[in-house]
């Protein structure tokens, strides 16, 4: 098979994410040869590195996210550093200088992939520079590749799209959402639509409710700057939560191709029932952390943390009810939460299906159980299905009885990072698993109004305690429709 062959530009390559994420899914994908073996890297940043300097850099990241790791020094010899100026011309021209080169040294055919992962006010810069300074004028492919925060809100990340797309076009361009890499997240497409058993039911007739929960055990870290003035609602609920309701409530694809998935994804976030400012404390609910216990230790209140107001009035937790105003889901609510300093990390979804016309084990006090679909999305990744049946023994007790797959209980190694799938589809170019702007879009308009109507409403902060499942509304927000939310762990 043809394999991809391409220089990658890091753009923050000194920063947090390349060293976490960035550089160890680059080694996995070398490792696993999906990658072609003559490759380069050029890390760009304003630090006044070395190659060497950045070369051990790269091992030791390599070196403290991967257990066995080999030949660091081969696969480090193939990153270079280049330190540079974001608004200086001359910067990106000799950095134009250095990609032929390695095109030369590696038999590279002007293939280009230009990885932003620095601060998002130079997303639009770099790209402009990249393009005025010829750059992106190879005899291969050029492509960019964009981490979040994409905007703040539907102006902002207008604003930067239109930046971007004077420089690249919409399908040069790679939006990445995380979750969107993880393979649990990948499954929700195959469990729909390759079971005839669930696609049959996966609507309004047969569905009640679907929970999604995203909880965190951490707190806001050292990123209270950025948190901040982000939130929740921004740096969760805007994208990631939205990209899962999306999959989930999608009609199936014509094909699996990547123009018709995003185009099905784009129809659900068009269904959305649109919310004015006041409508909002109906459907959403916001929380922020006080200090607590997190796994038995006392914790601080997000207001005590590093660069955080005092009176902050960030939310650090949100429960929301999304309606998908359409013929399949019309009165079917998505529940959706997410926060930090909850009670364990988890992402799960739950299916919850509609009781059945009629009880005929109503003498028995513990009937009631729905049927469930849960989809573990992580730390564990698999699905469980909850059913009854009848209880061992005599009489007609029903009893609920759990069917369980777990595909990465048996060797977690096997499941790749979310970034090495996503980096590899980047190379292949294969957008299906990136955002298009369309999606982005839809989803700031809808959250824009959330977030404005809560600026305009001071919150009664600190509403939950560090280490609890977030505040009372939340629970209030399902009981008042009569449910609740299903546990995660
Ligand atoms: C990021 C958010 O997008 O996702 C972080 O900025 C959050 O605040 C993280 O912690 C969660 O990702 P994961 O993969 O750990 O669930």
């Amino acid at each position: 098979e043809h394999k991809p062959k391409a220089v990658i530009v890091i753009f923050g390559a000194t920063g947090d994410l390349a060293k976490r994420k960035l550089f160890p899914s680059i080694y996995r994908l070398h490792r696993s040869k999906k990658i072609d073996s003559d490759f380069a890297v050029v890390g760009v940043g304003r630090r006044p590195w070395t190659n060497e300097e950045f070369r051990s850099n790269v091992s030791d990241s390599i070196q403290s996210s991967i257990k066995q790791s080999s030949e660091l020094d081969e696969f480090a010899s193939h990153f270079y550093y280049h330190p540079f100026d974001v608004t200086n011309p001359s910067s990106y021209l000799e950095l134009k200088g250095m990609l032929s080169d390695l095109d030369g040294k590696y038999g590279i055919p002007g293939n280009r992939m230009f990885y932003m992962a620095m601060a998002p006010e130079f997303f639009g810069t770099i790209a402009r520079n990249l393009k005025s300074e010829g750059l992106t004028a190879t005899e291969g492919w050029s492509r960019l590749v964009i981490e979040k925060p994409f905007g703040h809100d539907l102006p902002s990340a207008q604003e930067l799209n239109d930046e971007i797309r004077e420089a690249f076009s919409e399908d040069q361009i790679y939006r990445i959402d995380h979750y969107l890499g993880k393979q649990m997240v990948q499954n929700i497409e195959v469990i729909r639509f390759s079971n005839a058993l669930f696609e049959s039911v996966w609507n309004n007739r047969y569905i009640s409710n679907i929970q999604v929960t995203s909880s965190e055990v951490l707190g806001v870290e050292d990123r209270g700057r950025y948190y901040e003035n982000s939130g929740a609602l921004r740096d969760m609920v805007q994208n990631h939560l939205m990209q899962m309701v999306a999959l989930l409530a999608m009609e199936p694809p014509i094909k699996l191709e990547t123009d018709e998935i995003r185009s099905e994804k784009v129809k659900v976030m068009r269904a959305l029932r649109p919310l004015t400012e006041k409508d909002v404390p109906d459907y959403f609910v916001r929380g922020q952390y006080g200090k607590g216990e997190s796994e038995e230790v006392s914790v601080p209140g997000y207001r005590e943390e590093s660069n955080v107001d005092p009176e902050s009035n960030t939310e650090t937790y949100v429960a929301g009810k999304l309606m998908i105003d359409n013929f399949r889901w019309a009165g079917v609510p998505f529940y959706i939460r997410t926060g930090k300093r909850m009670t364990a990390k988890s992402t799960k979804i739950v299916v919850q299906f509609k009781d059945l016309p009629m009880n005929l084990y109503s003498n028995d006090v513990d009937s009631k159980h729905p049927n469930l679909l849960v989809i573990h999305i992580q730390p564990d990744e698999g699905i469980t299905l909850h059913l009854n049946a009848k209880e061992a023994g005599g009489g007609s007790y029903v009893k609920p009885i759990k069917l369980d797959y777990c595909s990465n209980c048996v060797d977690q190694f096997n499941t790749p990072e979310a970034y090495e799938k996503l980096i590899y589809d980047g190379l292949r170019g294969d957008a299906t698993n990136f955002t298009h702007w369309d999606e982005v879009s839809l989803s700031w308009s809808y959250v824009d109004t959330i977030s404005k109507a809560w600026e305009t409403h001071k919150a009664e902060f600190p509403n939950y305690a560090a280490g609890t499942m977030g505040p009372k509304a939340a629970d209030e927000l399902l009981e008042k429709d009569g449910f609740h939310w299903w546990p995660i762990t």
